[in-house]
């Protein structure tokens, strides 16, 4: 028996998640098919219920829906509930759906399994408060690092999500993008939406510590704007969210199935392109 899932988004045409599924199902030997949804802008609830209604076992949400797919699921994981957004939702046994958000988990897993970063002590600066950044921040927070900065063109935004965040006991602060004059950090991730523009937000020149890195949640066939903003400015790492792609459909993939897939064949397979 062939379950079924899906991502759901608009626009939905470019999305990797199908081939990233289906490697992995051929690589676990699990019995999945795995399709895509242009979400309808009016209609996303409905359809999300008619999914499930016609057998669908689990459902990965991506733009512009993460925040509405929170709102549909009847549980959630303690990530969602940080986040207030959800990428994932699965259908229980008992007929509800559980949501979950696994970005963060992605995020995390990709720099720190697959590229050895060590948070203990370190300086993050998170640029962002919008879906992307809500989608992390907890996670880089349950890394017990010396401190997250969470920053924002829209300061109110980034101190509303660091107030939120404060109860997790690592130091969080959240500001404006003028407030990180003279602030230094070891890692800067940017989850700003300023790549779609090839623009990167305007940041100090000199925020980032010698030896520190830079990661890009956005990727793309060449470096993104933000990678090169890293690589002009020092950065001992530039690394695009590829890896964390991949990582997140990983996660997605062992809360539906229990089965935890090898991820690095599958980044090599999609940088080939
Ligand atoms: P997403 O769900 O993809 O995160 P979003 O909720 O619209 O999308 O959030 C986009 C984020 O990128 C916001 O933090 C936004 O800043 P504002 O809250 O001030 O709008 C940020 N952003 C978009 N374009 C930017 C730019 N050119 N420079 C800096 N930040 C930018």
């Amino acid at each position: 028996m062939t379950d079924r899932y899906a991502v759901i988004g608009n626009p939905i045409e470019h999305s990797q998640s199908p081939r990233i599924h289906q490697a992995f199902a051929r690589q676990t030997g699990e019995q999945i098919e795995y399709g895509k949804i242009l979400g309808d802008l009016d209609r996303f609830e409905e359809e999300v219920r008619k999914f499930f209604a016609e057998g669908g076992k689990g459902l990965n949400v991506t733009v512009p829906f993460k925040e509405r797919a929170w709102r549909l699921a009847d549980s959630h994981g303690e990530r969602a509930r940080l986040a207030q957004a959800v990428n994932t939702l699965a259908l229980q046994a008992d007929g509800r759906l559980l949501g979950e958000n696994t970005d963060g988990v992605g995020l995390v897993r990709d720099l720190a399994v697959n590229h050895g970063f060590v948070f203990e002590r370190k300086r993050i600066l998170l640029l962002g408060a919008g879906g992307a950044s809500r989608g992390v921040a907890g996670p880089l927070l349950e890394e017990r690092p010396a401190l997250l900065v969470i920053a924002n063109r829209t300061a109110a935004k980034a101190e509303a999500l660091a107030d939120r965040l404060r109860p997790l006991e690592t130091p969080v602060e959240g500001c404006g993008l003028e407030a990180l004059a003279g602030k230094r950090f070891d890692l800067i991730v940017n989850g700003t939406a300023a790549g779609l523009k090839g623009e990167v937000p305007d940041i100090p020149g000199d925020c980032l510590l010698p030896g520190g890195w830079v990661y890009d949640m956005m990727y793309g066939k060449e470096p993104t704007a933000f990678v090169r903003w890293g690589l002009e400015h020092g950065a001992a790492r530039a690394l695009d969210g590829l890896g964390m792609l991949v990582e997140q459909a990983a996660e997605s993939f062992f809360i539906w199935r229990g089965v935890r897939p090898r991820t690095a064949e599958v980044i090599r397979m999609l940088r080939q392109g």
